[in-house]
């Protein structure tokens, strides 16, 4: 077995408080059975998500301290912007308060009532946000890519013969633009390849068509192009980030995830397009160069792109991620092969087949591993889903229990206590039952809605 070893040390800790069982117990009853609900006073490894959780480097601290304080022409902006061109090789930056803000202006900019947008799959505020502008998501994955347990290196690739219907279907002047997440998140952090992006390029040249990629994952995506795609066996990273930015018209990102701190950010070489979202920007966000963000956090901001070019600060999650999933998918416990990036995405229809979809398994799992270990999960399944418009839940494709493994923030014990502790609950599933609402809100339900156990 290979064992991953950190390629950084330890320089600055918090404690952790692993809470007795029936103080979690009485936790988890106060949050609703909602791991989102919990007070981190009350949880031991919190798994939740790696927004705005990946550790800090010494570099990104210390940048904080020369911060510039302006509100318009600040030098940490300019800064940032050099950094933002040099990593994703475009002109334009257009800073944001965080990822769905930028959802929130691209969406705004390019979408009218009735468009549809192609994409490899969706992710819950970016359809969200595509919905409130009149426009329709269409997943156009290939037919294997939702198989829990596979060998396929690229899940995350769009289907190109489905994009082409989608032009046939609906006309050109009906896509607003087509869409490629890296590392597709709710798949289980699936990357796409380098060939698919070239392949979808071609499509889009064909229709005059837009292509705009969703980087909040890109280091990750670029490292598995990397690990799986022999052409780039040998190619450097930054190389790598370049190729895949210049396909698009239009890269936009989260940086709580991409650079590990706060904001984010849109960028793009076209005027035009540039001048679309420019308005919208200072209206939303704040001054264009600012975006809603501290001048610290676009200091450190800057520094973590460009560490995102470093295969030792990229390679990490995705290692121990696989360390996670190879060790539990050979214990037998249903996870999603193969690893990919941010977590380790548990199988919850496989894991409770007691449980039907209806009582949403993937919450009562996130509930039960919460109160058996004090690690925080999160439910990416038909909680996060919606209803249709007759109220009816549309379930899931898939019903995932998400271990996120923040970068470089947990060690190698901690993980194969993860570990240990997934495997006894498997070992004890009987004892999991499902889930029904107490308090539901009518949108992005899973942040903030009440469950109890049926
Ligand atoms: N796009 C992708 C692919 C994401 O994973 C996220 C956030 C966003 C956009 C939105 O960015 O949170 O900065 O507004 N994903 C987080 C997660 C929340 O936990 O997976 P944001």
């Amino acid at each position: 077995e290979q064992i991953p070893v950190e390629q950084h040390k330890v320089r600055i800790v918090q404690k952790l408080f692993l809470r007795p069982i029936e103080e979690r117990k009485a936790a988890m009853e106060g949050a609703g059975f909602n791991t989102f609900l919990l007070n981190t006073k009350d949880v031991f490894l919190d798994m939740l998500t790696d927004s705005g959780t990946n550790a800090m480097s010494d570099n990104q601290i210390s940048s904080m301290l020369q911060a510039d304080d302006a509100y318009a022409g600040s030098q940490s902006f300019y800064r940032m912007e050099e950094a933002a061109r040099e990593v994703f090789g475009k002109h334009y930056v257009l800073p944001v308060h965080q990822g769905r803000a930028a959802e929130n202006i691209v969406s705004q900019a390019f979408i009218k009532q009735g468009d549809v947008i192609p994409m490899n799959y969706h992710f819950t505020t970016t359809k969200e946000h595509m919905e409130l502008n009149g426009g329709k998501v269409l997943e156009i994955y290939a037919d294997d890519a939702l198989d829990i347990k596979s060998s396929k290196k690229f899940k995350g690739n769009i289907d190109i013969a489905k994009l082409n219907a989608v032009f046939e279907k609906y006309g050109k002047e009906k896509v607003a633009f087509v869409r490629m997440e890296a590392s597709t998140n709710l798949i289980g952090g699936q990357p796409f390849s380098m060939q698919n992006m070239r392949d979808v390029r071609a499509v889009c040249d064909k229709n005059d068509t837009m292509m705009v990629l969703d980087a909040s994952l890109i280091g990750e995506n670029a490292w598995f192009i990397k690990q799986r795609e022999d052409e780039f066996k040998n190619a450097e990273i930054k190389d790598i980030l370049l190729e895949m930015c210049g396909y698009a018209d239009l890269v936009y990102f989260s940086s709580r995830k991409v650079s590990s701190t706060r904001g984010g950010g849109i960028l793009t070489d076209k005027n035009e397009y540039y001048l679309k979202m420019r308005d919208l920007l200072v209206l939303y966000e704040g001054f264009l160069t600012y975006g809603g963000m501290s001048v610290r956090e676009i200091e450190a901001m800057a520094v973590g792109l460009r560490e995102t070019c470093d295969d030792t600060v990229i390679n990490q999650s995705p290692s121990f991620i696989k360390y996670a999933v190879d060790n539990l998918d050979e214990a037998g416990v249903p996870v999603i092969t193969p690893a990919g990036a941010l977590g380790c995405h548990v199988d919850a229809m496989g894991f409770l087949k007691h449980v039907p979809q209806e009582q949403y398994p993937a919450g009562a799992l996130a509930a039960a591993l919460y109160i058996v270990s004090g690690i925080r999960g999160m439910e990416r399944g038909t909680i996060s889903s919606v209803r249709d418009e007759n109220g009816k839940d549309i379930l899931a494709d898939v019903e995932l229990l998400r271990l996120a493994f923040p970068r470089r923030v947990f060690t190698l014990s901690q993980t194969m206590y993860v570990i240990d502790r997934v495997k006894w609950l498997y070992d004890n599933r009987e004892l999991i039952g499902g889930l029904q609402w107490v308090e539901e809100p009518p949108m992005l339900r899973f942040f903030m809605g009440r469950l109890e156990p049926i």
